[in-house]
């Protein structure tokens, strides 16, 4: 059955919600095959293996016709100069999805298979998902990178998706700025 309604409020920082559901933490060896830079890759994960991300969602739960949100923390950071990133997923079945900025400076990228977009998100912005791009999320900034994901219950996470096709472009760091260069052959 449909939940009750209920209020869902931002923690300290906007970093967690009350009440909570699961907490997920990625590390760098979560990250296998993403990062162009593979000697890169393997040096972090022998370096401590640092948390990349963590995601924390609300109690709603990931069926069908419910709308679970999550927060994602991207933490700074960049390995073989490719900025600190999520591993990005295709939705198995094709529904849309909005991001709103919260904390920091990210980037939403967007590929279908053929062409690729760049949405850069700040606190305050919408990043629209349509159904059928796969999607990552960049942090380009110093500081943390926060954002709310808003999705439909049955839309699913393909993780696969990504590593076939990859994502169309990376995001690497130059000069105090963001780069975006051809994805090249996917990893792995
Ligand atoms: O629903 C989403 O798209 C987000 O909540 C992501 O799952 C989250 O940002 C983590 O990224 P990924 O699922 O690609 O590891
Ligand atoms: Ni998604």
């Amino acid at each position: 059955p449909p939940l009750q309604p209920f209020a869902i409020r931002f923690g300290d920082d906007n970093a967690t919600l009350e009440p909570q559901g699961q907490i997920l933490q990625r590390r760098m060896s979560d990250l296998e095959g993403l990062f162009a830079d593979r000697r890169a890759w393997e040096q972090a994960v022998a370096d401590g293996d640092p948390v990349v991300y963590t995601v924390v969602s609300s109690p709603v739960p990931e069926v069908s016709r419910e709308l679970p949100q999550s927060i994602t923390t991207i933490f700074p950071g960049d390995t073989g100069g490719e900025f600190w990133m999520t591993k990005g997923h295709q939705h198995p079945d094709p529904q849309g999805e909005i991001y709103l900025g919260l904390e920091g400076r990210g980037g939403l990228l967007l590929f279908d298979g053929e062409r690729a977009e760049w949405l850069d998100i700040t606190p305050g912005v919408i990043g629209y998902i349509p159904p059928g791009w796969a999607h990552r999320s960049v942090n380009v900034g110093d500081e943390p990178y926060r954002f709310l994901a808003v999705y439909p219950g049955s839309a699913g996470h393909d993780y696969g998706w990504v590593l076939t096709h990859g994502m169309g472009l990376r995001a690497r760091r130059a000069e105090g700025t963001v780069e975006l260069v051809p994805f090249g052959t996917p990893a792995g």
